[in-house]
């Protein structure tokens, strides 16, 4: 049987915007007390301040300090889902160390020390979410980068799932989606590549921040799901 998001505590790191506050407004509509992690603490409080019994931290997964802090003040918790990513989609000719350690901090290191600062205090019923991503599991020039580290959080995923057994641990590996990242993008850029992801998918479309959502909060109640990367892609990997 489905558990509850009623009171439970959820942290939400990266969720003062874009997938990670539609999953944050999401679990309050269920009735989640959430805590919006985030470096950008003004946006993180704002948030907040919207959602019923909600609060926010500060959290930069590239400090493991400001990590055990946040642990130390929040005390458990019973979810923590974990969006944050860094970006660097570059040619193999010009990678930066600096990039790939940036991108991995954001994804795959960061992720294992909030497993380790937080984990211990959360309840056997618990759950992390962590956020893999499709370029994982379609490689493409300039992108080894983001595909290498999403194949990391999967298998994060699994690893941490084995060994902080029974809390869960899961991921979702989205396909494009229109959560407002891409809104940097000029319009024709951000328009062909939409329509390029659209035709690679079989749903049609790009994904939309609700899909992703209502993905997590399944991830989040599903006590008998762990271990597992769901794929939100519109069948992206079949087409
Ligand atoms: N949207 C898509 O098309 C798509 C496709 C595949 C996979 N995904 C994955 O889905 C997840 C969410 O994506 P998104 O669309 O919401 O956009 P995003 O641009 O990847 O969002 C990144 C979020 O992470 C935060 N962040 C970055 N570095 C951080 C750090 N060191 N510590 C704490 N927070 C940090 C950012 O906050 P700041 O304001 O502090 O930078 C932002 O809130 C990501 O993991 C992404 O890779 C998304």
């Amino acid at each position: 049987m489905a558990e509850t998001l009623d009171g439970r505590r959820v942290l939400v790191i990266g969720g003062a915007k874009f997938l990670g506050e539609a999953v944050a407004r999401a679990a309050a509509d269920r009735g989640a007390r959430v805590v919006i992690g985030a470096r950008d603490d003004d946006r993180a409080a704002r948030l907040a301040a919207e959602l019923p019994d909600a609060t926010s931290v500060h959290l930069d997964l590239t400090d493991e300090e400001g990590i055990r802090a946040a642990a130390e003040k929040l005390g458990a918790v019973d979810h923590i889902v974990i969006t944050a990513s860094a970006h660097h989609n570059v040619p193999v000719a010009e990678l930066e160390r600096d990039g790939i350690a940036g991108a991995f901090e954001a994804k795959v290191v960061g992720p294992m020390l909030v497993a380790k600062h937080f984990a211990a205090s959360m309840p056997e019923t618990g759950s992390i979410l962590l956020f893999s991503g499709s370029a994982a599991w379609n490689p493409a020039p300039g992108l080894t980068v983001m595909g290498v580290s999403n194949g990391a959080v999967s298998f994060l995923a699994s690893h941490l799932a084995k060994e902080l057994a029974p809390l869960r641990v899961n991921a979702i590996s989205p396909g494009v989606t229109d959560s407002g990242t891409w809104d940097g993008l000029d319009a024709a850029s951000r328009g062909a590549m939409y329509e390029q992801a659209a035709e690679s998918s079989l749903a049609g479309r790009v994904g939309a921040p609700q899909d992703v959502a209502d993905a997590a909060i399944w991830l989040l109640t599903a006590p008998y799901v762990s271990g597992e990367t769901v794929h939100v892609d519109g069948g992206a990997r079949h087409a």
